[in-house]
């Protein structure tokens, strides 16, 4: 490998959104050598496309005295009684996740949150505000509070900016639209990765004293998903086919509110300003899921009163795949001060205006709780006994950290990016200033990579029988939608797993017809579909052991949650090219936090 092809850093991010860039903006007030790596320009990260809020108990706003818990929000005043607390807020995450979330990681993302808002706040961040001035608060499904600090409805795009510019501030190399191709471990130590310039097609090895992951999520799997088009689950698959176990991969959220048909995300913001959720017959049909909490019971149970609604028979829409979310009775000015950008996008896309008529929506692949495991500051793990991979770190969606469990609840993932990738910056910062060095590289990944690209584009010269990457894609997206979304059982997930392996089958014969290097789209869906193939044959193993029901796993055959033999974390490790399952146990203060029934 000549020098010309390798580059250097003391410490290398990929991913660009909220976890990656607190790492880099923390790391980099360490004056270290820092280079952020992003397949899309940074700004275009999907924690962009965040809308609601971001969850912190600020104790800003309650119920107006005598209006009941879904009442009018009003200010507290100074010296007013407090509505919220931090036990609160983590009794409600770790009821969200179905008690399989880490309680000592949920509590510690709690505590660092009203600080973080407050970092957030002093960079200069343009919440919304109550007329005092103090940061705004809105409710969202699942809290028991309004603790969702927002900006009308762009507060993951407002928060990215922020810090973009701070890291820009503290000397972050951005390496815009480079993507990573694969991660480098020999022997348990992480050193460094292989990414290719999509500007010109020239592949190159990194090497770093650390390297993190904050790649986002994966909800590209499924036909109908919020998902920017960049969420192929790259760096899971990465870092599986590196060796690196994948945990709870069988916990993929669908949010309750996706466009009609194109699965784009009406913030769930809508219902906590007071959205309803109608079917056909113009009932509000969560009154019989979810009597209390009604639209705003967590995503979990709202998308599975829906799914069940379209089955019944009662959907909106051509395919009856839709329901209604009715926002007219919140009137014009609430709608344009608060959802500007949903009004738009239901205009654009679905030519609604939901001032004056109900939007059409269906639940929409959005979250996947699953992910790569790591500890509370980001230090990836090989095993259920907690062994780290030496100087791979991990924070954010493609993490599994896991302060989410089994159901994340709304705006808890901005939370859980911003303060575990500044946890994560801060780890590799001292990791990095306690003499970690660069590790040599004994094999060679870059002429491993070489020859994947090559193949992709001469094929199997043995063969003339070549096949379509995007049909592999269309029939993945299909099958996991009809056998592995909300719900499932053991022959709809025998069938998903077929139909993954005969589609891993068929891609070895995948070939692609542009050959150039200069922005080669058609190589990059390649492999993305490569690793969209790599992560769901996890997705599809993971939940066909899981015999239960927990959180977003919902097994018709198996529909009761079962402590006894699943208050358990899943680990796949890739075993003779298939994921080999083993379990690790949920950090739990019996105590305080014991499993109980989930009700809303
Ligand atoms: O509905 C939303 O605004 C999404 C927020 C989230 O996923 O946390």
């Amino acid at each position: 490998m000549s020098d010309s092809e390798i580059i250097t850093h003391d410490i290398i991010i990929v991913g660009a959104g909220l976890a990656g860039t607190w790492a880099a903006m923390t790391a980099g007030e360490e004056k270290l050598d820092i280079a952020v790596l992003s397949k899309v320009h940074p700004l275009r990260s999907h924690s962009g496309a965040a809308q609601g809020g971001i969850a912190a108990v600020l104790n800003n706003v309650r119920p107006v005295e005598g209006t009941g818990p879904r009442g009018p929000l009003e200010p507290i005043p100074p010296g007013g009684e407090a509505v919220d607390s931090l036990d609160l807020h983590m009794f409600d995450t770790i009821k969200g996740s179905d008690w399989l979330g880490d309680q000592d990681a949920i509590e510690i993302m709690i505590s660092e949150a009203p600080e973080i808002i407050y970092a957030y706040e002093h960079m200069g961040c343009v919440f919304s505000r109550l007329p005092d001035g103090r940061i705004a608060q809105r409710r969202f499904g699942g809290h028991s509070a309004p603790r969702a600090n927002y900006s009308a409805d762009y507060t993951g795009h407002v928060l990215l900016h922020t810090i973009h510019e701070q890291a820009l501030r503290r000397g972050v190399k951005f390496y815009s639209e480079w993507y990573c191709m694969d991660l480098i471990v020999e022997e348990n130590i992480c050193r460094g990765i292989v990414a290719l310039d999509i500007l010109n097609g020239k592949l190159y090895t990194m090497r770093a004293k650390a390297v993190m992951f904050g790649t986002g999520g994966y909800g590209r799997a499924w036909k109908i998903t919020s998902n920017a088009l960049a969420n192929t689950g790259d760096g899971v698959a990465i870092s599986y086919n590196a060796g690196v176990p994948l945990m709870d991969m069988e916990f993929v959220q669908f949010h309750p509110t996706g466009l009609y048909q194109k699965g784009i995300l009406m913030t769930e913001a809508c219902r906590g300003e007071g959205g309803y959720l109608v079917n056909s017959t113009d009932e509000r049909f969560m009154e019989r899921y979810a009597p209390d909490k009604m639209e705003l019971a967590p995503r979990d149970l709202v998308s599975r009163a829906e799914q069940m609604e379209i089955e019944e028979g009662r959907g909106i829409g051509p395919d009856s795949q839709g329901l209604y979310l009715d926002m007219r009775h919140l009137g014009e000015q609430k709608i344009c001060e608060r959802l500007p950008q949903v009004r738009d996008l239901a205009i654009k896309f679905a030519g609604v205006d939901m001032i004056d008529a109900p939007v059409p929506i269906q639940p929409t692949a959005h979250y996947s709780m699953g992910g790569i495991p790591a500890d509370s500051n980001g230090q990836v793990i090989a095993d259920a006994d907690g062994t780290h991979i030496l100087g791979f770190f991990a924070a954010g969606e493609c993490a599994c950290i896991s302060v989410h469990g089994a159901n994340r609840l709304g705006t808890n993932s901005l939370l859980g990016a911003s303060v575990f990738g500044r946890r994560a910056g801060r780890a590799m910062a001292e990791f990095v200033k306690d003499g970690a060095d660069l590790q040599p590289i004994h094999d060679d990944p870059l002429q491993r990579n070489q020859e994947r690209i090559k193949h992709l584009m001469d094929g199997d010269p043995a063969s003339n029988n070549h096949e379509s990457v995007s049909r592999i894609a269309e029939e993945l997206k299909g099958t996991m939608t009809q056998n592995c979304g909300i719900f499932r059982d053991e022959e709809r997930l025998a069938n998903a797993m077929r139909k993954v392996n005969e589609l891993q089958e068929r891609y070895k014969s995948a070939r692609i017809m542009d050959k150039s290097g200069r922005f080669n789209t058609d190589l990059l869906e390649a492999i993305e579909t490569d690793h969209l193939l790599t992560f769901s044959e996890v997705v599809v193993a993971s939940g066909m052991a899981r015999t239960e029901s927990r959180g977003a796993h919902y097994r018709t055959d198996y529909p009761a949650r079962d402590d006894e033999d699943w208050l358990k974390h899943t680990l796949a490790h890739k075993e003779e090219d298939k994921p080999k399952l083993s379990y690790k146990s949920v950090n739990i203060d019996w105590e305080k936090f014991p499993p109980q029934e989930r009700k809303y």
